[in-house]
């Protein structure tokens, strides 16, 4: 009798600690990229290319400019393509704090701050079916969230560059609506 206690403790125990433990065990979202966003999204609206033209997508490589490599040397750095202090708000993958590179994917560091770094990584939320449903989208790690302090997490004083940021007038410059309904497959 005592030891079927002891039986019943145990998976009980046991048991939670599988279940405390799946949402560890289940991978995080990774890294697609942009040009995986672009499969769909450059139809309707088409975000993509309005992004294409924007700031976001040159980021990484306004770092290779001379002005970058000075305002670096200045700052005791190195080529400011490699180090962590530019790399932080001029590259999704460093933003977000490192998350895994999916490997069917097509992140590269060159998309600079591409729609991940607003959106959240996508592997989990890049399906038609999960995209169309918002819920299920917000539930796979999409984030949809138009708010000032998203975007100042980067246009902040840190930045060497900075004057100042104007959020109406900023969003204003990088807007991407999608109009209808998609219809991308
Ligand atoms: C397989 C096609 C497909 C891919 C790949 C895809 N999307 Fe979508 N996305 C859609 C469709 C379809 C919708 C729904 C549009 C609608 O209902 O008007 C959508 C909606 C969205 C929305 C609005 C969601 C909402 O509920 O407000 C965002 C933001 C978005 N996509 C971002 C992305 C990003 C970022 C990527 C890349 C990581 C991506 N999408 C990849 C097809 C796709
Ligand atoms: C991950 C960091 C990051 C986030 C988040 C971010 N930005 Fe930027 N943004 C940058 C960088 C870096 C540049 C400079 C890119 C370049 O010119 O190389 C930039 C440039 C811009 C530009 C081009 C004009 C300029 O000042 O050079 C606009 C407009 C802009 N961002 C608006 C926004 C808005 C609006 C948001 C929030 C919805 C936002 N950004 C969020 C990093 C970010
Ligand atoms: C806190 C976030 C942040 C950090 C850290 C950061 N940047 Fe930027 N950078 C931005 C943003 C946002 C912009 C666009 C608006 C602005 O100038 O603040 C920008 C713009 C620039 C521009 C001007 C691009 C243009 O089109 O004129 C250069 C050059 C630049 N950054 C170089 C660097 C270098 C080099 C480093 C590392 C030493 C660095 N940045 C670190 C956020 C940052
Ligand atoms: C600087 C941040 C930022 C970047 C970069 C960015 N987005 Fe967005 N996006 C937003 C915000 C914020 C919204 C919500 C706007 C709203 O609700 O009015 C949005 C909305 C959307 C929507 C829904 C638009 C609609 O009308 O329903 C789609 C689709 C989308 N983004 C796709 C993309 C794709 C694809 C990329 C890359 C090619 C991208 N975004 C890059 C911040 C960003």
């Amino acid at each position: 009798m005592k030891q079927h206690l002891i039986m019943i403790v145990s998976l009980a125990v046991l048991g939670g600690l599988i279940l405390g433990m799946a949402p560890n065990a289940m991978a995080a979202p990774e890294l697609v990229g942009a040009s995986k966003c672009k499969s769909c999204h450059k139809k309707i609206g088409n975000p993509y290319a309005l992004w294409e033209k924007s700031g976001h997508a040159n980021a990484f490589e306004t770092l290779a400019s001379p002005e970058s490599k000075k305002i670096a040397a200045d700052l005791g750095l190195g080529d400011p393509q490699t180090e962590e202090a530019c790399l932080k708000c001029h590259v999704s993958r460093v933003f977000l704090g490192d998350p895994a590179v999916n490997a069917k994917g097509k992140y590269t560091d060159a998309e600079g701050v591409g729609c991940e770094a607003c959106h959240g990584p996508g592997s989990d939320y890049k399906k038609k079916k999960i995209m169309k449903d918002h819920d299920a989208a917000v539930a796979a790690g999409m984030i949809r969230e138009k708010t000032e302090a998203h975007c100042v997490q980067c246009h902040n004083e840190e930045s060497p560059t900075f004057k100042a940021f104007d959020f109406e007038k900023q969003w204003a410059e990088i807007d991407h609506p999608v109009m209808a309904k998609e219809t991308s497959k």
